[in-house]
């Protein structure tokens, strides 16, 4: 274990998460807190610090300090506050819930968001915990063979299951969070299946059920076996974290190694919680250089 001067730092599983303690997030972090965080962050892949009772302008001053704010799309985002989605369930809502399948933010995304952060505002008695998967063990844990084949492939994201014309994430029904369903949800987006995190040197498996569409220069139909059996993996128990949420609760995840589910287990209770993103790299820029032809053309033609 780590030792840690600032902070404290209690894992949540064997594999993924962790509380950290001693930081007061209303305040801006001083230098030596926040490069513990970093670490931390590093380390655990999700942090959770408990009873911050922190307004907007805390949370995206804490998103700050850790990069510029992603971009958020297809959802309406708070008036006066476009870098913020207020995740809600009214408790008179039936059906689906926001975020209710595993994915990584986003990652259809040219530069999809390296972090998203979740204020917990108003939390049902029990339930509707979010959870998180481990990609770096999801990928640490296939064969050598599956990770060199994997290491060479590439994957086609895109928006348009939940996001396209045809495909309505709640369905008909009126919802308090708006969705926006549209044909720029059908563009489609190539990334590597494996990248790189900085941070740790660490590969990780980018493949997610919600945005993954394809191996790129395969079909669907050629690509759903892979892709249900690297679904089925990545997301075994085994390799999983869960939070528990309170109000306060600040939960940050790194969509580079993680996926997460929320749980839609408390029908007839109000959930509200605010979430930021902090704007993350081209999977393909983090350590492993262009891999699709069309990115080694960019590439190319970038460098002049
Ligand atoms: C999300 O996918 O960002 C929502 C997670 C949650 O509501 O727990």
């Amino acid at each position: 274990m780590r030792d840690y001067s600032h902070i404290s730092v209690n894992p949540i599983t064997g594999v993924l998460g962790a509380e950290i303690g001693g930081v007061d997030l209303t305040k801006p972090f001083e230098d030596a807190v926040l490069a513990e965080v970093k670490q931390a962050f590093a380390d655990h892949s999700v942090i959770v610090f408990r009873d911050q009772p922190m307004s907007i302008e805390d949370q995206k001053r804490f998103t700050q300090a850790f990069g510029e704010f992603g971009f958020e799309p297809y959802v309406e985002t708070m008036p006066d506050h476009p870098e913020v989605i207020e995740v809600i369930k009214e408790a008179t809502e039936h059906g689906k819930n926001f975020g209710g399948s595993w994915h990584s933010d986003w990652s259809f995304q040219e530069t999809p968001p390296m972090a998203t952060i979740l204020h917990g505002k108003e939390i049902p008695p029990s339930g509707g915990d979010t959870c998180f998967a481990n990609m770096y063990v999801a990928y640490e844990t296939l064969s050598p063979g599956m990770q060199a084949m994997l290491d060479g492939l590439n994957v086609v994201h895109s928006a348009r299951r939940p996001y396209g014309v045809d495909n309505k994430l709640f369905g008909t029904e009126k919802r308090a969070m708006k969705i926006i369903n549209t044909e720029e949800a059908h563009a489609e987006l190539v990334h590597p299946a494996v990248r790189t995190v900085a941070e740790t040197g660490r590969k990780a498996l980018f493949v997610n059920p919600v945005y993954s569409i394809r191996f790129e220069n395969m079909t669907e139909a050629e690509s759903r076996p892979l892709l249900d059996f690297l679904h089925a993996h990545a997301t075994k128990i085994d390799f999983t974290c869960r939070v528990r949420w309170q109000a306060g609760t600040l939960t940050m995840w790194d969509n580079r190694c993680v996926q997460h589910n929320a749980m839609n287990d408390y029908h007839g209770h109000r959930r509200v919680l605010h979430r930021t993103t902090v704007k993350g790299e081209r999977p393909w820029l983090d350590g492993r250089g262009p891999v699709s032809n069309t990115e080694s053309m960019m590439a190319e033609a970038a460098a002049g």
